[in-house]
């Protein structure tokens, strides 16, 4: 080691040595020179901010203990029209937002970096096969979706996938396998998100490995600071792009590029929008878009106490209705402007998990129960920062089915029959005949993108379509 390098590693030591942290570098003098480097390197990022993260990470735990809780009253939200009720000002958003994608400000952006824990799959969960026919995976049905897009435009639209280190390597060779699914890879740019190192239960920051600090993903909120320090943001704007469709890698029903959706977020000139859902069921478990103390936020579906869970207006329905689909719009100088102050903006939330550690004789372990906090950003947490915020109701059957879990409730199972079962609907409307055996439906996103799609492509039956409509019997996959 050169003498500058071990001045380097001296000044690293005394700034983790201030914050109670020189435990990180224990094993130093028994690692060899590529180790050195790593945990040097992983030192040096880390320290830039290890002071905020202190911080920041007091301030999480801190949260916890805040027994006054939040002032939440119900958010103004444009309703569906119901009942046949009047549909002219979606008409008008719609013409709205088709004008902003014919102008090219329009991107889409899927945040692909987390794990996936729940679902359990060992690849990124982009790459999961949810096709009900052909087993298309989850980005190449959304690819459809861009490509669905660009044939209606007559123009591109770039796709921004954020990945994290945990899929960022799988997630680049799928796309270059699949020859970026048929998009052209100067409008396809991937990103990772950023790690945050996690603490133990004494506030301590955690060995994996003798040469490595266990970090994880910094959470969808962190796409937003991503989107900056990758260069993304500045991409947007070299290509006149000023509005992000945000949308969330497991959800296969996403509209992507929703035009009602970007014409209302412009009218309203809103900095960032909100997708919801009504809830039928107070206990369904979904976080609610309301007022948090006076700003637009979301209430967790923990946090909401009974008197507002079940509380009704006159008409009988739920006060706080508004359940959360993790669609954005945003604007890009909001996103830089919150990217800024992320410390102060995007708080991190900490969650109690169990933390694979090394002890002091660097053997490793997995502990049975949680030993320590990961830190996370929520994207949503932003709309605090927004001067004005659109919240637009959405119909749950077309636009949400998300895979989170192996089985049961939004599983891969659930989200294939949601998926066949909006094309059946699609291809009843439009008149195209469905024999009554067939179990699994799919239709190519490129081609037919909606029921408007279906009724002019007009096939009158399925073998009709070709490769557009695939179907099959029997309970499939
Ligand atoms: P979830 O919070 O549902 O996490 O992410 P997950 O990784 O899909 O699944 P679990 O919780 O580990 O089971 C919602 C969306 O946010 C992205 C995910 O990829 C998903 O699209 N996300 C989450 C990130 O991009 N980065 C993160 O750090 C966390």
């Amino acid at each position: 080691m050169t003498k500058a390098r071990a001045a380097d590693i001296d000044d690293l030591r005394s700034r983790f040595a201030a914050h109670g942290q020189e435990h990180v570098f224990a094993f130093w003098d028994e690692l060899d020179a590529g180790s050195r480097t790593a945990l040097g390197s992983q030192a040096a990022r880390i320290a830039e901010e290890l002071g905020d993260l202190i911080l920041a990470r007091d301030k999480a735990l801190g949260q916890t203990d805040d027994e006054r809780g939040p002032a939440i009253e119900p958010v103004d939200a444009i309703e569906l029209p119901r009942d046949g009720g009047d549909s002219t000002r979606f008409e008008a958003a719609r013409a709205r937002g088709e004008a902003m994608l014919a102008d090219g400000r329009v991107a889409a952006f899927v945040v692909a970096g987390g794990q996936g824990t729940r679902l359990g799959f060992d690849a990124p969960k982009g790459a999961y096969p949810v096709g009900p026919v052909t087993d298309r995976s989850l980005f190449a049905i959304q690819a459809q979706k861009i490509r669905g897009l660009i044939r209606r435009l007559g123009r591109p639209v770039p796709w921004y996938v954020m990945t994290s280190e945990a899929t960022d390597a799988e997630t680049r060779a799928l796309f270059e396998a699949e020859n970026h699914f048929g998009l052209s890879e100067n409008d396809v740019w991937i990103f990772p998100q950023a790690m945050v190192p996690a603490f133990d239960f004494a506030g301590r920051l955690i060995l994996e490995a003798p040469h490595r600090i266990f970090e994880s993903p910094d959470g969808h909120g962190g796409s937003l600071t991503a989107l900056a320090a990758s260069g993304a943001l500045d991409d947007m704007e070299r290509r006149g792009i000023d509005t992000i469709f945000y949308y969330q890698v497991d959800n296969p029903l996403v509209r992507i590029g929703d035009p009602v959706y970007l014409g209302f977020h412009d009218e309203r000139s809103a900095e960032m929008s909100c997708k919801v859902v009504r809830k039928i069921d107070p206990m369904e478990k979904v976080g609610i878009v309301a007022r948090v103390d006076g700003d637009v936020g979301i209430v967790e579906y923990t946090e909401l106490d009974d008197e507002r869970r079940f509380a009704r207006n006159e008409a009988g329905e739920l006060l706080y209705w508004a359940g959360n689909l993790a669609i954005h719009v945003l604007n890009t100088g909001f996103v830089r402007r919150v990217s800024e102050r992320a410390f102060e903006l995007l708080p991190f939330h900490a969650s109690a998990k169990k933390i694979p550690c090394i002890d002091a004789e660097a053997r490793l372990a997995t502990p049975e129960e949680p030993n320590g906090v990961k830190l996370e950003r929520f994207v949503f947490d932003a709309l605090a920062s927004a001067k004005q915020v659109c919240v637009l109701e959405a119909s749950a059957k077309d636009e949400f089915s998300p895979i989170k879990n192996a089985t049961g409730n939004d599983s891969p199972d659930s989200c294939r029959q949601d998926l066949t079962a909006q094309y059946r609907r699609w291809l009843e409307s439009a008149g195209t005949e469905v024999a009554a055996d067939i179990q699994q439906i799919e239709i190519d996103h490129s081609i037919i993108d909606g029921p408007e799609d279906a009724a002019k492509a007009a096939f009158r039956n399925v073998a009709e379509a070709g490769d557009v409509i695939r179907v099959a019997s029997g309970m499939g996959q």
